[in-house]
């Protein structure tokens, strides 16, 4: 088999690029049967294109009235997705679930997380009981993990621009969620659309 030569240093950048990406992560996706198994293999290919400069600018395209989901890959099976978030300064998601497994990593700026975990039994389809086990700002490069049972909340408290790379292991712009309230514990439910997909005019 010959040897290919890399002849120009945009090709190595073209190799890490979001196609690329999204390539080799259905394939972990396809070739994988469970969560951790999945989360852990595409998390070293998510840090790998976070560090690059392989996502179209488009993936990034903000709202004026809320946090952005751009969808940037999904397979006709929907069995996973990628997503663009962005955050302009002061936007913020509730406290929410994915229902699935989830990475999120950061390409730019700065997010804030909160991470939660329920300490009800889950018999109360209204009304959860959530601890906040830890808050931090991750900022480029960094990927969160969670798991089906995952719990967070994401925004932006500086002044520039965040922008991130998700990835969850089901259409997650059409599959309905629960948000939580932080006071009262109150379970709702919400659908995200994306919004570069759908007409997704309605606030969050
Ligand atoms: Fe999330």
């Amino acid at each position: 088999m010959p040897t290919v030569e890399l002849r120009y240093p945009f090709m190595q950048v073209a190799d890490c690029s979001l196609n690329r990406f999204s390539v080799d992560a259905e394939r972990v996706v396809r070739e994988n049967s469970t969560e951790s198994e999945m989360m852990r293999n595409i998390k070293p290919l998510l840090e790998k294109l976070l560090m690059s400069n392989g996502v179209p600018a488009d993936a990034f395209k903000p709202r004026q009235d809320r946090f952005a989901m751009n969808l940037l890959h999904m397979p006709k099976d929907r069995v996973f997705s990628v997503i663009g978030g962005v955050w302009r300064p002061g936007q913020t998601t509730p406290i929410h679930d994915h229902l699935t497994w989830a990475l999120i990593g950061m390409y730019e700026g700065e997010e804030r997380e909160a991470i939660y975990r329920r300490l009800d039994d889950r018999s109360d389809p209204k009304r959860a009981r959530l601890e906040k086990v830890s808050e931090k700002v991750n900022g480029k490069g960094h990927v969160t993990v969670l798991g089906q049972a995952g719990i967070h909340k994401v925004d932006n408290v500086s002044d520039k621009i965040a922008k991130s790379i998700h990835v969850y292991g089901i259409d997650i712009g059409n599959t309905e969620r629960h948000s939580y309230d932080p006071v009262t514990g109150e379970i709702g439910a919400f659908l995200s659309g994306y919004c570069n997909v759908l007409r997704d005019t309605d606030p969050f």
